[in-house]
């Protein structure tokens, strides 16, 4: 009986064979327990050898099969490990990484361009009130050029801003009638458009402010020039068409010239050899006075440029919707830039 058990234990592959033979042997039903049972049929002087034979044969099997499970789980172990074996010299898997966004790369260029000629960066908040949006910047409520933007609206007061001019009140505002001020203000504005390849219902702008003693047209020129040469190249001109804002007076619209065909006249600027870019002019009087400066004492310019449009210029790209439809085939390429 011995011989066989240890037998079937060394011939165990797996703890269920090991755990079979167990109970097999050992068991309730097993011939161990069936030997011992039937002690009381033994004469008193058989009784104690069979007993002490019986048990003898139980702890060997016992021993030998407690032997085995641990060689067995060893065994599991060590292939389990072998499985899980890690190669530290393989080459890692690349991480692929994102990058800036273009229009967040050309607002940080804008910005460094303007802080080297003395402009700080300010912020304004994208819900603003219907008084800073329009009536601080000479749009009284039923001004006609109301309607040249049009408005998302939350209540009668608020809206979300349609450019990023209700800046100029707010700062104008905090520096509480003392010059200089210098700052630009890069934000996103809003309004009812359709979209298309050249227009979104949400863009940025990138304003500008000016106000200090006799600030005058041609720093307004000279400062665009410079910005202009520093962001497109400095082959590029620009040039000033009259044109209108209630902010500002007189206002201009200014151009700067093809980069393509350098001005005489192309597809990118429809024969013209001119592409418009920003929305400029001199701070209307009635704004310096409505947000606390003395228009006898300060004057000042103002501009505003779409960002996208800054970009799609610098990078040839042909579609506005390009920038919000986050196609990382699209966005990778602005990696280095
Ligand atoms: N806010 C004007 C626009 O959205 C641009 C502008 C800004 C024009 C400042 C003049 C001065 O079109």
């Amino acid at each position: 009986l011995l011989k066989e058990a240890l037998a079937k234990i060394e011939a165990a592959e797996d703890g269920r064979a090991l755990q079979e033979v167990r109970v097999s042997y050992l068991g309730k039903k097993g011939p161990i327990t069936e030997v011992l049972r039937g002690m009381g049929k033994l004469s008193a002087e058989e009784r104690p050898v069979v007993g002490q034979m019986a048990n003898d044969v139980r702890d060997e099997i016992k021993t030998k099969l407690d032997e085995k499970e641990q060689k067995l789980e060893e065994i599991r172990v060590s292939k389990q490990l072998e499985e899980q074996k890690l190669d530290v010299t393989m080459p890692g898997r690349p991480i692929v990484q994102g990058s800036r966004h273009p229009l967040q790369a050309v607002v940080e260029e804008v910005e460094d361009i303007f802080i080297g000629l003395g402009f700080s960066v300010e912020e304004g908040p994208e819900v603003e009130t219907d008084y800073y949006n329009f009536e601080a910047l000479n749009l009284p409520k039923d001004h006609p050029a109301r309607d040249m933007q049009d408005s998302f609206y939350f209540t009668e007061e608020l809206l979300l801003r349609t450019q990023t001019s209700p800046v100029q009140a707010r700062t104008m505002e905090a520096h509480a009638g003392k010059g200089p001020v210098k700052i630009i203000c890069p934000g996103r504005v809003f309004r009812r458009d359709n979209d298309d390849a050249t227009h979104s219902h949400q863009f940025m702008q990138i304003e500008g402010l000016y106000i200090d003693h006799h600030v005058r047209m041609s720093d307004l020129r000279g400062v665009l020039d410079s910005f202009v040469k520093r962001f497109f190249g400095d082959s590029r001109e620009i040039r000033l068409r009259p044109s209108f804002f209630p902010f500002t007076e007189p206002s201009v619209e200014v151009d700067v010239s093809c980069g393509l065909c350098g001005g005489s006249g192309c597809r990118v600027c429809k024969q013209s050899g001119w592409i418009e870019v920003l929305g400029a002019g001199m701070v209307h009087p009635k704004v310096l006075e409505m947000s606390g400066f003395d228009p006898n004492e300060y004057s000042g310019f103002a501009f505003g440029m779409g960002v996208e449009r800054l970009a799609m210029l610098k990078y040839a790209i042909d579609d506005i919707r390009h920038f919000y439809t986050n196609d990382t085939r699209f966005l990778a390429q602005f990696k280095r830039v």
